[in-house]
């Protein structure tokens, strides 16, 4: 065990003992698409040393302890506990039975001369029969989907996959990534009230109960840590949380942060900073992936949308900045066009107002590759909800909000959207369970 000692004198304690990664650590992925090929191909090529992990705070960043003269900023990964990539292994479900190498081939995302090298490992990877239902997700028509007859069996069914999985590859431990289909939008209702509300409802087979939140609840049950990367309300209900919280499980979500809103939530909180106005916002994007045909479908396009408009809003205040920020418009397009595969292009159009009224434009044309900014996301939030795991830590991890377009926060509280605060608070947490001092940005001691 790590972590047991008292920290330095001056810092604070740490909360608990932390666990050494010992063993293998499973990473499970319900979807075995663009994002999901990626992340495994990318983790695979770096293993055997033929890429750099770029984009992965885990892998590249350092983070500073103690005053500046101190001259103290090792790696995160040197910092901290994190399983290793050496350890990582992986398992999917899909409804589509596609080995991970012809998923990636069909994904489009990387080349053949990326594919070839870790082919062998790739294609032994097979999803598992997934639990789907097209009512949830229109545009996928899948073979490889599990048969029960209630939800309730279906859950027990992954659960089942859960254990198999773990007994097969000899490991301890274990998370979730939620790296499919953007399900249709769903509010929050009763039948995600309380845990019992929700079993019954698995029960009597109701509609309110998605395929998502048969994997969480599985995940939950059996103990392992669920990330959400997609908009959908999944794990973000009372009934699932209080399972979390009652289980000691970390859970954490919705909707990968990668091209238009990451640029947002660097933007936006920059136009405020300098107390300048906004008249509006309008981004479209053109995306010609899987993801692209999904979001095609109004309902499913309803649930990112939520997702994405909630941003702006959070981060600017108009309440409290009326002057500035009230009625501002917001628009946000995607729309599906074949040609540009993965590669999708995104314009931002902002119009500012600054001193006197005088309105300035601002922008933006993203050139971006969602599933290469997104795989690294998944590879960090893999290895922070098992490390969250191991140092004791349960139900929703705000501190991993910095991953998320949609941060999930505690009922009533708002999420914290800007990009540098969730940078602050990730690291802030890290110092804080390693027993570090915080980082506070105060400084006066230099000047003493
Ligand atoms: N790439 C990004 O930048 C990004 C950013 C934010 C969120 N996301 C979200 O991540 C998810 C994955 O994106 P992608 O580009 O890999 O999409 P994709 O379409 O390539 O892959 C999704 C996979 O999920 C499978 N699937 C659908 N329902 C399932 C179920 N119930 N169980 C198991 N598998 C199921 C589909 O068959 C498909 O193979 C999407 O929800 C997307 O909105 C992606």
């Amino acid at each position: 065990m790590r972590g047991s000692s008292p920290a330095a004198s001056g810092s604070a304690q740490r909360p608990n003992s932390i666990a050494e990664p010992t063993g293998r650590l499973g990473v499970l992925t319900p979807g075995l698409g663009a994002v999901a090929t990626t992340f495994m191909a990318g983790v695979e090529s770096i293993r055997r040393g033929l890429s750099q992990p770029i984009g992965s705070l885990t892998q590249m960043a350092t983070i500073r302890l103690g005053k500046r003269t101190d001259n103290r900023s090792p790696l995160i990964k040197d910092f901290t506990p994190l399983a290793s990539l050496e350890d990582i292994v992986f398992g999917a479900w899909d409804p589509i039975p596609d080995d991970a190498l012809t998923a990636a081939r069909k994904a489009g995302v990387l080349e053949e001369k990326h594919l070839g090298p870790v082919a062998d490992m790739l294609s032994s990877i097979r999803p598992m029969p997934a639990v789907f239902d097209q009512k949830y997700v229109t545009r996928i028509n899948g073979t490889n989907v599990k048969k029960g007859k209630t939800k309730r069996d279906l859950a027990e069914q992954l659960r089942q996959d859960i254990r198999d999985f773990k007994a097969q590859n000899k490991l301890d431990r274990a998370v979730m990534v939620w790296c499919a289909s953007t399900e249709i939008f769903i509010q929050p209702g009763s039948h995600h009230a309380t845990l019992e509300q929700f079993e019954k409802a698995m029960d009597r087979n109701d509609a309110a109960i998605a395929p998502s939140m048969l994997y969480a609840y599985a995940a939950i049950m059996e103990g392992i840590p669920f990330a959400n990367g997609a908009p959908n309300l999944t794990v973000d209900t009372p009934a699932l949380l209080q399972l979390a919280n009652d289980r000691g499980v970390p859970v954490s979500g919705k909707d990968f942060k990668t091209g238009q809103t990451w640029m947002k939530t660097i933007v936006a909180p920059g136009i405020k900073a300098r107390m300048l106005g906004l008249a509006g916002w309008y981004s479209t994007n053109i995306l010609g992936n899987r993801d692209g045909e999904v979001l095609d479908d109004p309902a499913s396009f309803k649930t990112k949308e939520e997702s994405k408009l909630s941003v702006l809003h959070t981060i600017l205040q108009p309440e409290q900045y009326p002057a500035l920020y009230k009625d501002f418009s917001h628009v946000v397009r995607i729309n599906y066009y074949p040609p540009r595969g993965d590669n999708k292009e995104g314009w931002d159009n902002i119009d500012i107002v600054g001193w006197m009224g005088y309105p300035m434009q601002i922008k933006i044309n993203f050139l971006c590759r969602d599933s290469i900014l997104a795989a690294p996301i998944v590879l960090d939030l893999a290895l922070f909800m098992d490390f969250a795991h191991r140092a004791g830590m349960k139900g929703i991890q705000e501190w991993l909000s910095f991953y998320f377009k949609s941060p999930m926060a505690a009922p009533g509280l708002q999420p914290e959207h800007d990009l540098f605060i969730q940078q602050t608070k990730l690291k802030n947490t890290l110092r804080h369970l390693m027993g570090e001092d915080q980082i506070t940005h105060l400084g006066l001691e230099y000047y003493a």
